[in-house]
């Protein structure tokens, strides 16, 4: 979704702006502009549509001397389509303005303000937002001031970063729900929608809360609550480093982030295994029932915890997307554990359902992977994956990290149903992930064989029964939304209730059978649609391999517990979808119309 940046110091603006809007693009946009104070003093904008180097081209052919402060701006289309006039910096009056997020009431103020003869030329909430602000600048001087009452007026989220005409070293910042990060170092300040923006910079930060107000120039940072108070804020150091935002010699970084996934989950099993201080003074058994909640690949991670919980502790799972439970009736009681999975810690519909689910007395444990996001201010327990920044739109090491930690966590609930076998074969296969999932990175040549078999096709389904068909869901999004193919998920016993019908000669179904229990039930299934003329790419493991004359690919893959098998198969079904969305010219790391974050409902 939209991204933020901003400067003042001492270096050439342009420079910071765009450097910062590089770091910036992996979140999803489709124009860009920036904002910013010349050597003489005028305010100039410049913005395009499409990719930076476009913008930077438009930068570098202009002959404006530009100076050291200014705001930058990656957007992603809500209100109208991507154009120039849409993108933003907006402009109204004596304002400047970049925005994340959705002012929901700007018809209203668009109308009140048009009535007062104010002329509108976007189609956007954030020009109206500009306006509405220039307005209240006109009687209300003070900036901070005039900011705060002007929010008061907004419904909706936002981060602004906002440039006044009359004051060329300062930036205004301000959020409500939508990220900003304040970069700090010495004579220069930065703003951001994360600190990716500004790491080879700085890695000093500070986290602007909900209605907080700073005015930013570049000797100080002045941060005021919303009573107009002068705050005194923490100031933290960032962890991750500016090398992990490289694709270090990968072609891309969704290829580089799948080879992290080993070492990554070997660190989240030494890490939590034996030590639950994680989990602070909470003690799990006194949750009788789980709802976890959350979007896309998370709440796929969310599907297979509910396995886990549900066979081997043996209490009963709900597992919602989040824009689904935020306005359903929740059914909270005093023994109900809310677990909210979220990679980037910032997706609107699940922080809305965090802060649901709060209000009616729920205990909240979030499992995330990006520090300080606003997901972990807000939860009652906190469980980092520290699976380090993923950057590549479709999530590989962020999902397979939560699987993880929900397998951990259930393994800790289970224990007591667990025989000491068991428990020794789960933990020694935890100890030893990092070789498992190297084994399964080896098997590349049979990954572009499935994807070259498949990438010409427009449909495909996924079939699997249990924990294998969380697996499916996963591998489904993840070809949809990197290759453009049409692929569904089904339980393998559900096709002939009416999706049989669209198996014909050669159409693929990729399907997962790695289940003891359900694996006749499976095969079973196979060959009904094999039976249809379907091109069956079968995917087990090593002890339930087995040859017939029910697929036409076979990819056999190490054998795990449930508590571990699909992050193997997970892994792979990765691999097969990066293949073939290479095989289909696919622009891999930026899929059309996704976003990274998403940070509007
Ligand atoms: O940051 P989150 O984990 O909250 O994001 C949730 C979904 O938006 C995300 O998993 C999305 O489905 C990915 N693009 C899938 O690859």
């Amino acid at each position: 979704m939209c991204g933020i940046i901003g400067y003042a110091g001492t270096k050439r603006v342009d420079k910071v702006l765009i450097s910062g809007l590089k770091k910036l693009e992996y979140r999803g946009y489709d124009s860009a502009g920036l904002a910013f104070i010349t050597n003489d003093n005028n305010l100039e904008i410049i913005k395009s549509v499409g990719k930076i180097s476009k913008l930077e081209e438009k930068v570098n052919k202009s002959n404006i001397q530009f100076g050291n402060v200014g705001i930058g701006h990656t957007r992603w289309a809500t209100h109208g389509i991507p154009n120039e006039i849409n993108a933003h910096p907006h402009t109204s009056g004596k304002v400047s303005i970049v925005h994340n997020g959705i002012i929901e009431n700007y018809t209203n103020i668009k109308e009140e303000l048009q009535s007062k003869g104010v002329t509108f030329y976007s189609d956007t909430d954030t020009e109206v937002a500009c306006a509405y602000i220039n307005y209240i600048y006109e009687t209300e001087k003070d900036k901070i001031k005039c900011i705060q009452k002007a929010c008061k007026h907004f419904r909706g989220s936002y981060a602004f970063g906002i440039i006044f005409e009359d004051d060329k070293d300062s930036i205004f910042v301000t959020r409500r729900d939508s990220p900003l990060i304040i970069g700090i170092s010495d004579g220069e300040n930065f703003v951001s929608s994360d600190v990716s923006a500004f790491l080879s910079y700085t890695k000093k930060y500070i986290l602007l809360d909900h209605n907080e107000f700073a005015k930013v120039s570049s000797n100080s940072v002045l941060i005021y609550n919303d009573n107009g108070d002068l705050l005194n804020k923490e100031i933290n150091i960032a962890t991750w480093s500016d090398t992990q935002y490289e694709k270090n010699g990968y072609e891309h970084f969704m290829l580089k982030e799948i080879y992290e996934e080993p070492l990554v989950l070997k660190n989240i099993f030494n890490r939590y295994l034996n030590d639950i201080s994680y989990l602070k003074d909470v003690d799990l058994s006194i949750y009788n029932n789980i709802h976890i909640v959350a979007c896309g690949s998370a709440m796929h991670a969310g599907l297979v915890g509910r396995y886990l919980f549900e066979t081997y502790a043996n209490i009963p799972v709900t597992v919602d997307v989040a824009s689904e439970y935020r306005y359903k009736n929740q059914i909270i009681t005093d023994q109900t554990l809310v677990i909210i999975v979220s990679q980037s810690g910032e997706t609107a519909d699940t922080l809305a359902a965090l802060r649901v689910a709060k209000s009616k007395g729920a205990t909240v444990l979030a499992i995330v992977n990006v520090l300080g996001s606003t997901i972990t201010r807000e939860a009652n327990i906190v469980i980092y994956t520290y699976a380090g920044p993923e950057i590549a739109v479709a999530t590989t090491k962020g999902y397979t990290s939560q699987v993880a930690i929900l397998a951990t966590l259930a393994f800790e609930i289970s224990r007591k149903h667990l025989t000491l076998d068991e428990k020794n074969k789960i933990i020694s296969e935890m100890n030893n992930i990092q070789n498992i999932l190297n084994y399964v990175l080896l098997k590349i040549e049979e990954y572009k064989d499935i994807a070259k078999s498949i990438y010409k096709k427009e449909h495909l389904f996924f079939i699997g029964r249990g924990i294998d068909y969380s697996m499916c869901m996963e591998g489904s999004l993840k070809l949809k939304e990197i290759s453009y193919m049409h692929s569904e998920a089904y339980p393998a016993g559900e096709l002939k209730h009416g999706t049989i019908s669209l198996i014909e000669n050669k159409t693929p179904i990729i399907a997962i059978a790695t289940n003891k229990n359900l694996y006749e039930k499976t095969i079973s299934n196979i060959k009904e649609t094999k039976a249809r003329g379907a091109f069956v790419i079968f995917i087990t493991n090593e002890e339930l391999d087995t040859t017939g004359d029910f697929y036409d690919i076979k990819l056999v893959l190490p054998t795990s517990t449930d508590f571990l098998q699909s992050l193997s198969v997970v892994t792979a079904l990765q691999l097969i979808s990066y293949y073939t969305a290479k095989e289909r010219k696919c622009d891999i790391d930026k899929p059309k119309n996704l976003a990274k974050s998403v940070t509007v409902e």
